[in-house]
């Protein structure tokens, strides 16, 4: 039986997996370090708290699976997913400048405006396949020119953050295609680094690492490194890739017709798509895939699972608290809350754009709202309304799926809410569509293990890999007096945004504190 390494570095922790030829998780380990706040709207981390994470994490993965001791498991190759666009600087003896800026960060609205002027909109789309957002990489490396300049004048490589660790793992600076198409410096279409968008931002070529297919064994485990971890040294590395694209693998989004939906703290819809396809002004991210020669379009609803658990948090302290004392979670109560009240919660509608929106209105102002509050509302109205204003702004991702020719005929869920059967339930109700669950719903350090698997040989293709190590669970069927019903009910949410945008922008600075 050989095994490999699927490790993924997310916004809270970092998690690794040991995955066995056949998909089976025989260990793991996890690690955490704080989100560094020090400005509304700003958020950072540490890189060296990330890689300290890393190296007790693989340490006590490999000490649960006996690697050490037994001689019949081994390593045969390890893959790297992470949250995706952060930027870590670099000076020209590989150490870090500041702390990286990550992917939820909002403090570069005006480097992205001028992005878009300096390359202009549409030429923006056709070299990148995107538009200029707050989140991506690009606007961050223009935000440290213009407001640190002493750091900018230093910089000598750029990466994303689950290269960081590949870096510290084997000394090589490299990524892959997935990764560094949320960076809008990549041609999404050609899978290589945009030269025009390089020039354009007067940004130097050699400050990016080479990348690769994320198969490819890019480099592998310095001796030092494996000191520290007790891996082998030597052991490859393959590319990996951003955490949605290797969460996709995960979930066997590898062929056409199958969509995934997240719902983590962000809320994601994914396609995979055979051909380069974008939507022409760009409203999904249209990026590589983790699965050589394919890309995939996705749609992202920034407070997907984070709208409920600020619910959870602000409204429900003596639901968290009676759950604890129970051992129970709390999304369990909340969700049976939910379940009592019929679809549309009498009237109640939820946005849930508490920090911003990405799909479809990039509108870093957006803010969320109850609308139609009346005296008979109560908690559990409310709780109902959270769940299905997430699930509708997820619908809008999957109506501009269609329109930009990307259909799915079944979606597999995942994240933190796909443990919900109530949910899954929900989703296919108001998508309309058959909503599936994966066996394992380990995430993207499983997508990882997977993508390592078919670089150390062990699989023929990441097709192969997930056919024989992706299961699926369960599955919902729309039931179709319920569909009807929130048919409608998506009929006056998808109206609310564009009554509100007066409101946004009113005062934006006001009414966002
Ligand atoms: C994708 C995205 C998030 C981050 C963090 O575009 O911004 O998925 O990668 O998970």
């Amino acid at each position: 039986m050989e095994y490999t390494l699927g490790i993924d570095l997310g916004t809270t922790g970092v998690k690794v997996l040991l995955v066995s030829e056949k998909g089976e998780v025989v260990a793991s380990g996890n690690g955490e370090y704080p989100l560094l706040i020090p400005r509304p709207n700003w958020a950072e981390q540490d890189a060296e708290a990330w890689w300290d994470a890393t190296v007790s994490a693989v340490k006590n993965c490999l000490a649960e699976s006996c690697v050490s001791v037994r001689k019949d498991v081994k390593v045969a190759a390890i893959g790297l997913s992470g949250q995706m666009h952060g930027s870590v600087f670099l000076d020209d003896k590989g150490e870090v400048l500041r702390p990286a800026i990550l992917w939820n960060d909002q403090r570069t609205v005006d480097q992205c405006r001028q992005i878009t002027a300096m390359v202009g909109a549409e030429r923006l789309i056709e070299l990148t396949s995107n538009r200029a957002l707050t989140g991506f990489t690009a606007p961050k490396i223009l935000w440290l020119k213009q407001n640190e300049p002493e750091s900018y004048a230093k910089v000598n490589k750029i990466l994303l953050p689950k290269d960081y660790i590949r870096y510290r793992l084997a000394g090589v600076f490299a990524t892959e295609v997935s990764d560094a198409s949320g960076t809008l410096l990549f041609n999404v279409r050609e899978r290589k680094w945009s030269v025009e968008m390089l020039n354009a931002l007067e940004i130097p070529g050699n400050w990016l690492p080479d990348c690769f297919e994320s198969t490819v064994v890019s480099s592998r485990v310095s001796a030092d490194a494996a000191r520290l971890t007790g891996l082998d040294s030597g052991t490859p590395i393959v590319g990996g890739g951003g955490d949605q694209a290797a969460g996709a693998v995960g979930n066997g989004i590898v062929n056409t017709g199958v969509a995934s939906c997240v719902l983590g703290t962000s809320g994601v819809v994914f396609w995979h798509c055979d051909t380069p396809a974008y939507d022409p002004m760009a409203r999904l991210h249209s990026f590589c895939h983790a699965v050589p020669g394919k890309w995939h379009m996705m749609g992202v609803t920034l407070a997907a699972g984070g709208s409920l658990r600020w619910f959870r948090d602000n409204l429900c302290q003596d639901i968290k608290a009676a759950a604890e004392k129970k051992g129970i979670d709390p999304y369990e109560i909340i969700g049976g809350m939910a379940q009592e009240i019929s679809v549309g919660a009498e009237g109640l509608l939820f946005l849930p754009y508490l920090a911003g929106e990405r799909t479809p209105y990039a509108d870093a102002d957006a803010r969320g709202a109850f609308l139609g509050l009346s005296l008979r509302h109560t908690r559990a109205h409310m709780a109902r309304s959270v769940m299905e204003g997430i699930t509708m702004s997820l619908k809008d991702c999957l109506e501009l799926g269609e329109q930009s020719g990307v259909q799915a005929s079944r979606i597999f869920l995942s994240g933190g809410g796909a443990r919900s059967a109530f949910w899954q339930q929900m989703a296919a109700d108001i998508f309309e569509i058959e909503v599936a669950r994966a066996g394992s719903d380990e995430g993207p350090a499983f997508g990882a293990a997977l993508l390592a698997a078919v670089g150390a040989g062990i699989h023929k293709s990441v097709q192969a890999a997930c056919a024989t190590c992706v299961r699926v669970k369960d599955a919902a069927k729309p039931d179709l007096a319920q569909a009807d019903r929130y048919r409608r009910l998506y009929e006056i949410y998808r109206r609310l945004y564009p009554a509100l945008t007066g409101f946004y922008k009113m005062d934006a600075s006001f009414i966002n504190g």
